[in-house]
């Protein structure tokens, strides 16, 4: 039996448990039913609910592909996370509870991280930063990074925040990518007991990043860094954050922003080797973000909200500082590894901290499940009442042991599909009201409307297809930062004559209860540990190396990451295929992208399956690398190559 079709004999049924739907936000299907009914007055209902300069008259404007959301109304989306709370009781209560690696801990109360935005804010603007200008953010998970963030906002400033673990060379083409004038880091941040030298990578970055005029240094800890990671600042360009912040005014009026103003961009992975700036707008973004956190993670002014990603994938945006801060929620921030210094990090957190609700991907919780149940056992974990999971199909395995071993079979489980481009949650379950499958993610959420078609763009009500979305929705991506045509090649050109349907990328399948099952990615898109890599982002690092003539990246199953990369390599003349150029291949990729792109397999090779018109066959790769019987070869040019490799991986393997 495949595994697809073990998935949907999956029959375990978990409704909602009573004592949770008792209280949840929402419990009732009379919203969804609304919803689909009106999908456009339903949006309208949520974003009447963000507090705005001018209210909007207009809803949704839509000339397939381009939309808008509330055009006219207008709005800053940092007093919707901050002022509008300090108003009122909230204003003491944590929006962040911050703990580092090595065990530092810091908690910001809204008040306080109101203050610290309007000083940031302030800073920005006095090194010349104005509404509309960009500013990169390369900072590891501390409150900085959601200040940093916010201050942006408050002044109109578009954000590109670079995930810590990319490479300079990442860092340096998104930083050019968008033309940021201002780059905010750190002097370093803790990761396994290691120091992760920020500061270093910027400055190998900004050799050649020639719009930055500004760079601010958050001195991460004072004292803890050694003499060769301790930042080397530059006269003129470099400014330490506390000294900035030490001169700073209190006050800052926030800008007023139109509801289609970007907010942010943030890069993420395509077909190509270059990856693509994502552009999220102001009102819309916010109304999608406030919503979902609001009805998914039935955030309550008690919750402790723990979403485990990094601010530097949208997960982290989303889910860590825009929808909980808009509800007024109490986030968990940390910093570091969860197997450091013990593989009982992240439950001594929940527990310390008194997590309510937990949300993190299908790839940590295998690697939970393969530490064992001792773990989590060692920790009281009463107060957790809700988990969440995002970034890749979860097994069901894994999900019964996250329900049970975490959950302790008393919480809801919310499997969570959306991509960097939805800008929020898309598929989910209700917590209070969802019968759930492990596995599934269940239905649509309100006020969507997704379709599973066919390669014709016909409807299939039951059985496998592709994932597509009918219709706008206010967090949607507007459009990819100076490069139009490309969102509407990428997500609009699909389907000849349709350019109102929106492709996810994804496949997936609908069972005769209406579920959907997502199976992963059906493009050139690879999701590793949770982290989207293009393959063609990985072939060409490869053949930036001068021993490499051409590369093939495929992604093949793997246990813990769910998908694992391999690489199938042809040398150059005078270049000899040795364990020791293995490494250096894969060290040199992980310079060039990031460790996250390091391929697990390299395999050399005089050849490369390729079809008579010079198409390399990755079907065929992929095969190999799974160790299956390879599929039709009658195409290729020389069919005796695949065989070879097929010889040559499996020697390599044993
Ligand atoms: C891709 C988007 C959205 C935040 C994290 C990833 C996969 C995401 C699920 C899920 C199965 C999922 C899809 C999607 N994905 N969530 N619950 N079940 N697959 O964002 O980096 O933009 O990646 O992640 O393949 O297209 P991203």
């Amino acid at each position: 039996m495949s595994e697809i079709d073990a998935l949907l004999t999956e029959n375990r049924r978990f409704p909602s448990p009573p004592a949770f739907q008792r209280v949840a936000t929402v419990s009732d299907a009379a919203v969804a039913t609304a919803a689909a009914a009106d999908p456009d007055a339903y949006w309208v209902t949520m974003a009447r609910q963000l507090e705005w300069i001018t209210p909007f008259t207009k809803g949704l404007e839509w000339t397939a592909p381009f939309a808008t959301w509330f055009r006219d109304g207008q709005l800053n989306v940092s007093t919707n996370c901050l002022d509008r709370h300090i108003r009122t009781a909230r204003r003491n209560k944590a929006a962040i509870i911050f703990e580092g690696e090595p065990g530092d801990t810091r908690t910001l109360t809204y008040w306080q991280l109101y203050i610290e935005v309007c000083k940031f804010a302030n800073v920005l603007r006095s090194l010349g930063v104005r509404k509309g200008d960009r500013v990169a953010i390369y900072l590891p998970m501390i409150p900085e990074a959601a200040v940093a963030m916010l201050a942006c906002a408050r002044i109109g400033a578009i954000h590109n925040v670079v995930f810590g673990g990319f490479s300079p060379e990442s860092l340096r083409d998104r930083i050019n990518d968008s033309q940021c004038r201002v780059l905010i880091t750190a002097d370093g941040g803790f990761r396994r007991g290691q120091v992760v030298p920020l500061k270093r990578n910027a400055d190998a970055a900004m050799t050649d990043t020639p719009s930055i005029e500004h760079c601010v240094v958050v001195q991460r800890r004072a004292g803890a860094m050694s003499e060769e990671t301790h930042a080397q600042m530059q006269d003129g360009r470099d400014a330490w954050w506390h000294r900035l912040m030490q001169k700073a005014p209190l006050q800052c009026e926030p800008a007023v922003m139109d509801a289609e103003d970007p907010l942010f961009i943030l890069y993420t992975s395509g077909t190509t080797g270059k990856p693509k700036g994502i552009v999220h707008s102001t009102g819309g973004y916010l109304t999608g973000v406030t919503t979902t956190s609001r009805q998914v993670f039935d955030l309550k002014d008690d919750d402790v909200f723990w979403c485990t990603a990094d601010v530097g994938w949208v997960t982290g945006h989303s889910y860590v500082v825009y929808g909980p801060l808009a509800n007024g929620a109490t986030c968990m921030l940390y910093e570091g590894a969860p197997d450091w210094p013990d593989k009982n990090r992240m439950w001594d957190m929940c527990e310390r901290h008194g997590v309510t609700i937990f949300y993190t991907a299908p790839t940590a919780i295998r690697a939970f499940m393969k530490w064992g149940e001792k773990h989590p056992n060692q920790h009281d974990l009463s107060r957790l009442r809700l988990l969440g999971t995002v970034g890749e199909p979860i097994n069901p395995e894994a999900w019964m042991w996250y329900h049970r071993v975490i959950g302790k079979e008393r919480c809801p489980i919310v499997d969570t599909w959306w991509q960097t481009e939805t800008g929020a949650i898309v598929i989910s379950p209700l917590p209070g009201l969802t019968e759930t499958k492990p596995g599934s993610a269940t239905h649509p959420l309100p006020g969507y409307s997704v379709a599973l078609v066919d390669t014709h763009a016909q409807p299939i009500p039951v059985g496998g297809g592709l994932l597509t979305i009918t219709r706008p929705w206010p967090s949607m991506l507007r459009t990819i930062w100076g490069d139009p045509q490309r969102y509407v090649d990428t997500y609009f050109s699909k389907w000849p004559g349709r350019p109102d349907l929106y492709f996810a990328g994804d496949g997936a399948k609908l069972d005769d209860d209406g579920y959907w099952w997502i199976l992963g990615r059906v493009d050139d898109v690879l999701n590793v540990a949770g982290h989207r890599i293009g393959t063609m982002e990985v072939e060409s690092a490869l053949v930036g190396h001068p021993s490499v003539a051409e590369a093939a990246v495929v992604g093949k199953d793997h246990e813990l990451k769910g998908q694992a990369i391999a690489a199938f390599v042809t040398l150059r003349e005078g270049f000899t295929a040795t364990s020791a150029l293995r490494d250096e291949l894969r060290e040199f990729v992980g310079e060039k992208i990031g460790a996250i792109a390091k391929p697990d397999d390299i395999l050399f090779s005089a050849d490369l399956p390729k079809t008579r018109s010079g198409k390399i066959m990755r079907r065929l790769l992929r095969d190999i690398a799974e160790g299956r019987a390879l599929g039709d070869t009658t195409t290729l040019a020389d069919p005796s190559v695949v065989a070879g490799l097929k010889e040559q991986y499996e020697a390599q393997e044993s």
